[in-house]
């Protein structure tokens, strides 16, 4: 029944498709120097999710999975290796730092490839193209006190009022009292193809078995400035830490080309494509050797939006960034 409910009308109409943009509408060195310095230009460091947790894990798809999409990983249980983060190129930032997007970057491994997603704990991203994450991380350079300029900020973000969406909803809730107790979401639009050839239009989120577990005021000044990695320890020396893999499905008039903008989801079709569990924290050097390709580690049955400019260009930026910080 689910099955021909589904997948009878595949969801591709009416969303807004454009043409393929290229990857190259700003140089993704630039990007990554520019997110390093927003940083403080501490050496060694990913471009963003600098401070993070490297876990294992396995990811087991509902037998619905596979009716959307021809991913061996959608077919059968498989091993993961995931790394949670704090957004931003410091490795320093405080955990308990509002407004920064928690992240989740995970490598379900298979022998015929890999399926790599990188998603953060919000809807959205903070900008549209890549031009404007430049102009965004580039306005947010600390200036000779150590600070950045809130002025620059404010002025930039008035004049790009798509940039303050993200940083909008995160303050509207509140700081996560653990990596395990948040929702992640993959912002971009997905198309999933199954063995039959239908395509269907989704955003992909990472719904916590935990809940959305959020720290009181009070409890946020009592934290010290780390207490995730020591928090997710502990958490897992209990069981293993879920999410279930849900997707979204696209209706008329959902954008696919635009990542600062949130689709409704009350009332959608939703389908469960698997849970993943982690079970046990692992050496950072796991983590550090590569990097969490999303874009070129894809098998078939996913894949990105071409329309939408935030997403191909992760690739040459992801790679620029992992030369930077092993070399
Ligand atoms: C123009 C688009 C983007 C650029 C240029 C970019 C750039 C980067 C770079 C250079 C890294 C460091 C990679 C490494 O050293 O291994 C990174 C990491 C990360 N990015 Fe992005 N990013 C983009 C979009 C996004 C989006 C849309 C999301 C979330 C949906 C995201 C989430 C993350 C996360 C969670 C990490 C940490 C990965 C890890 O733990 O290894 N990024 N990003």
């Amino acid at each position: 029944m689910l099955r021909s409910v589904l997948l009878g009308a595949p969801i591709l109409a009416g969303c807004v498709l454009a043409g393929p943009v290229s990857a190259q509408d700003a140089d993704p060195g630039a990007i990554v120097n520019a997110l390093v310095a927003a940083g403080g230009n501490q050496p060694k460091v990913r471009a963003s999710g600098a401070k993070g947790v490297c876990v294992k894990g396995s990811f087991t798809p509902t037998a619905e999975a596979a009716d959307l999409s021809k991913a061996p990983h959608f077919a059968k249980a498989v091993p993961l290796t995931a790394r949670f983060s704090m957004g931003g190129s410091n490795p320093k930032v405080s955990d308990k730092a509002k407004p920064i997007t928690r992240g989740f970057a995970m490598r379900l491994s298979d022998p015929a490839g890999d399926m790599v997603f990188v998603v953060i704990s919000a809807p959205v991203f903070s900008t549209r193209t890549p031009q404007q994450l430049l102009e965004f991380a580039t306005v947010r350079a600390p200036g000779p006190d150590g600070k950045p300029d809130a002025e620059r900020i404010k002025a930039f973000g008035a004049a790009n009022p798509e940039t303050t969406r993200q940083a909008a909803w995160l303050n509207a809730r509140p700081v996560p009292a653990s990596f395990a107790g948040v929702d992640y979401w993959g912002v971009h639009a997905y198309t999933l193809t199954n063995a039959k050839g239908d395509a269907t239009v989704a955003k992909l989120r990472w719904v916590a078995a935990a809940g959305q577990l959020g720290l009181s005021d009070d409890e946020v000044k009592a934290k010290p400035d780390s207490f995730y990695a020591d928090e997710l320890k502990e958490r897992l020396s209990q069981g293993p830490a879920r999410f279930d893999l849900v997707a979204v499905l696209a209706e008329a008039g959902d954008p696919t080309n635009d990542p600062t903008v949130a689709w409704p989801e009350e009332n959608r079709k939703t389908v469960k494509l698997g849970t993943v569990a982690i079970t046990a924290v692992e050496p950072d050097a796991i983590c550090d050797a590569g990097t969490f390709d999303p874009v070129a580690d894809l098998p078939e049955g996913v894949a990105g939006p071409a329309d939408d400019p935030m997403f191909a260009i992760r690739s040459p930026a992801y790679a620029v960034s992992l030369s930077r910080r092993t070399n």
